[in-house]
């Protein structure tokens, strides 16, 4: 029988961590064991009412079941566009400067492709999500890992990244407000980021993909930087917002020949989002601004509970400032966030290994407040002091 091998590019792409989570979580599951997950990003509240019925109602008419072609429904443009001059103060242009995505992951994910020649390097932030080494690994590029220090507020240090990379490389991947870290970037730091990345003729893409899900501090979008259209294209997403995870749907906007090489990469590979989709995604920012204050005020009471529950513990330095985890230092004694989760798995207890973010990140762990008060609580518990 012939074999099939995977593409060397595939063999270099490690297991999706979350998929790994899940396998052995299911594993436990089939074995009877009740589980808090506080694993993966998946928001347990409903979507907005008002959106879903936009959507069932939409989705029933004749012109909205046909392939969504071409840079997505000019009526969600326009939502976004109004929405983003409401948010941020920024202008963007309809026609050229938005376009919407299967997600804001597909999007993260195919824009090298647009951009990037074997070999060429891409800069990625090292903890980040771990969708972005996909994306480089998925277009040939090599990578140059950026470390996010705890004792810089795991802002990244540019000055650090040496001439020959910052002359090669074409992209830099920045979060903000990070995942997993959840701090945000300070305007002076995204201005330093404009000139440096102007400087070397580096692409920024910039992941808003949390821009809401914020308690104090209002986080700012890159495009709100002087210069920043000329080199930058920034990602945002409904999954977060307006809890719509499975439903796909996101948006890149910024510099035109950024979005118009993105849009030929996706042209080649998808045929849009679902039409009565689009409807209801920008019923979401013209309506449901109550929906995501209210979400905040979720996040922000499940957040305290579970931080005075885990201070009680051990854990002495916690990060949740922004999004709706926590990251927090491993008590002293431990060593390995992948032995210390599947130590609170055994208490039934789902985390994230921060190794899973960054090979820097190995005494870190996450959490996603992503279960109600009660569960929280008893999760707390069932940690038990460690
Ligand atoms: C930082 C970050 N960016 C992007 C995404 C992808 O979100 P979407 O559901 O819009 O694809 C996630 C999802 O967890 C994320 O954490």
């Amino acid at each position: 029988m012939k074999r099939f091998k995977l593409s060397l590019r595939l063999n270099k792409l490690s297991p999706y961590l979350f998929a790994e989570i899940d396998n052995q979580k299911q594993r436990l599951r089939q074995q009877g064991k009740a589980l808090i997950d506080l694993s993966i990003g998946d928001p347990d509240i409903l979507a907005p009412r008002g959106m879903l019925k936009v959507l069932c109602r939409s989705a029933r008419l004749k012109e909205n079941q046909r392939y969504a072609l071409d840079r997505g429904k000019y009526s969600l443009r326009g939502a976004i566009k109004r929405w983003f001059r409401k948010r941020f103060g920024v202008l963007l242009s309809e026609e050229r400067e938005i376009l919407p995505l299967i997600g804001s992951k597909e999007g993260l994910v195919h824009f090298p492709l647009a951009f990037v020649n074997p070999q060429d390097y891409i800069i990625l932030p090292s903890p980040a999500y771990p969708g972005y080494q996909g994306a480089a690994i998925l277009a040939g590029a090599r990578i140059y890992h950026l470390s996010l220090k705890e004792e810089n507020n795991f802002l990244p240090d540019l000055e650090r990244i040496p001439l020959r990379i910052r002359n090669k490389a074409k992209i830099i991947y920045l979060n903000y407000p990070n995942n997993p870290t959840t701090v945000l970037a300070p305007p002076d730091f995204l201005k330093r980021v404009v000139s440096f990345c102007a400087r070397y003729g580096i692409i920024v893409v910039y992941d808003n993909a949390y821009s809401e899900i914020y308690f104090g501090r209002k986080p700012l979008s890159i495009l709100e930087i002087k210069g920043a259209k000329e080199i930058a294209c920034e990602f945002h997403s409904f999954s977060k917002t307006f809890s719509m995870t499975g439903f796909r749907i996101g948006w890149a906007c910024g510099n035109k020949k950024l979005i118009d090489g993105l849009l030929k990469v996706k042209t080649n590979v998808d045929s849009g989002v679902f039409s009565a989709l689009q409807d209801a995604a920008a019923y979401s920012l013209d309506k449901e601004e109550q929906y995501v204050a209210n979400l905040r005020k979720t996040i922000k009471r499940r957040r305290d509970i579970f931080l005075e529950g885990i201070k009680k513990l051990g854990f002495e330095k916690i990060w949740a400032e922004s999004t709706f985890y926590v990251w927090s230092k491993l008590p002293s004694k431990f060593h390995s966030s992948l032995s210390f989760c599947q130590l609170l798995l055994r208490k039934g207890v789902v985390s994230t290994p921060g190794i899973g973010f960054g090979s820097n990140s190995d005494r870190f762990v996450r959490f996603a407040l992503t279960v109600d008060f009660r569960q929280l609580k008893q999760a707390t518990a069932l940690m038990g002091r460690i």
